[in-house]
């Protein structure tokens, strides 16, 4: 008999990867399997008290029912005035939106501007999402490499060859996830010049990791760089990753009123509007004291850096140093032709990420599912004594691998 069928457009996703080497790493502890996880972008940091509280007091004063789907009039306000006084950017209240999580923002923006075979550029390294979401609403991602040599950043004179008469979007991320990159004014002048010349083309700048830049400098974004574009610019942050609240699932958007009303059309029949209690706490963070942000900041770097110095020590990888978020992108091109002590062929990123999971109990991310061969991702936003035992795992692992 035949089986109920699933969407073909969704079907043809595959599951990220990302999230897929959490669960196994996940998977393995719970069958009792030492196994150090360094998959996730997720701050092991406790979110901040005063929006603990906050939430609390919003849900003993009885907000608990149905939100506007785009957010409290609160948020709304204390985003605005976030985005103004960090980076120069004026929103009305019709150009904010606060979502699910910058995931829920990116997913409206691309539903609500996407038809099949339209076109995402997206700068490679990559975060996964972007490819995966696209790819759900029937476009195609369109991927521009980013050397290395170049500090992972994107040649603007790629960027004009990849746009076509078909590309919707084009996608910028720095603080980047994978790699750390940040992208200079100068960089990003040079990319705007190229959008001058492709009016039909919005932009997505992905800013999560803004206040982690591992020197404190501030985060260059392109609506501020080139406010003539700000009209078809999408200013994406959130509280997950700067004030260590993943789990409250808010993230906000500045853009303009046309996209973020259609995208609220799209959030409203999702999943509609945010916990308010949720909101109260990313609100309080918000408009709070800040000196967490740079204690956390500083511990990420000094992490960042003694970690790049383990992986350095390692023969067979290399590393270069991140000057944001909290990821290290290791090239493990010296690996591959190997073979581990456990008998595993050593012939792609993957292959060396499931051997280094099954056979030293690390779990990271291969660069594949970031589009960036042979590399691995592992996130330092894991405790010293994690990172401290990973490295030696890591160390070990390689050195028997011959
Ligand atoms: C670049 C980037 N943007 C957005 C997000 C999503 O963050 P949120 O927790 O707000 O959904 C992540 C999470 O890893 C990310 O790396």
């Amino acid at each position: 008999m035949a089986e109920p069928a699933l969407s073909g457009r969704q079907s043809a996703v595959p599951a990220a990867a990302t999230m897929t080497a959490a669960a196994r790493a996940r998977a393995m502890r719970a069958q009792g399997r030492d196994v150090i996880s360094l998959t996730l972008g997720e701050p092991d940091f406790a979110s901040p008290p005063h929006a603990v509280q906050a939430a609390h007091e919003a849900a003993l004063r009885g907000e608990t029912k149905y939100p506007p789907v785009n957010g409290t009039p609160g948020l709304r306000h204390a985003v605005r005035a976030k985005f103004e006084r960090e980076s120069g950017l004026v929103f009305s209240d019709a150009e904010i939106l606060v979502g699910h999580g910058a995931r829920q923002i990116i997913y409206d923006a691309l539903t609500a501007t996407l038809d099949a075979g339209d076109e995402v550029v997206v700068p490679a390294p990559f975060w996964n999402a972007y490819p995966l979401i696209a790819a759900m609403a029937g476009a195609q991602p369109v991927f521009v490499a980013c050397a290395a040599a170049d500090g992972f950043l994107p040649d603007p004179d790629a960027i004009a060859r990849a746009i076509t008469s078909r590309t919707k979007w084009l996608v910028l991320n720095y603080p980047n996830n994978p790699t750390g990159a940040v992208c200079t004014a100068e960089r990003l002048r040079a990319i705007a010049e190229i959008l001058r010349r492709s009016p039909h083309v919005w932009v997505m700048s992905d800013d999560m990791y803004e206040h982690l830049i591992h020197d404190g400098t501030p985060n260059p974004t392109l609506a501020a760089v080139a406010p003539d574009l700000a009209p078809r610019v999408l200013t994406i942050s959130g509280v997950s990753k700067t004030y260590a609240m993943t789990g409250w699932r808010v993230g906000f958007a500045g853009g303009p009123a046309r996209l973020i009303g259609a995208m609220t059309k799209v959030q409203g029949q999702s999943t509609g509007g945010v916990s308010p209690v949720a909101q109260a706490a990313a609100q309080a963070a918000l408009e709070g004291p800040q000196d967490m942000v740079g204690v956390m900041r500083a511990a990420y770097a000094a992490r960042s850096r003694r970690v790049v110095a383990a992986m350095r020590d390692v023969p067979g990888l290399a590393c270069r140093a991140p000057a944001g978020a909290f990821y290290l992108f290791v090239d493990v091109a010296g690996m591959i032709g190997r073979t581990s002590a456990g008998g595993c062929r050593i012939d792609s990123d993957e292959a060396f990420c499931s051997a280094l999971l099954e056979e030293a109990g690390v779990a990271v991310v291969h660069g594949a599912a970031f589009g960036a061969s042979p590399y691995m991702r592992l996130s330092t936003a894991a405790d010293d004594a994690a990172l401290h035992a990973a490295c030696a795992r890591i160390a070990a692992f390689c050195a028997s691998s011959v």
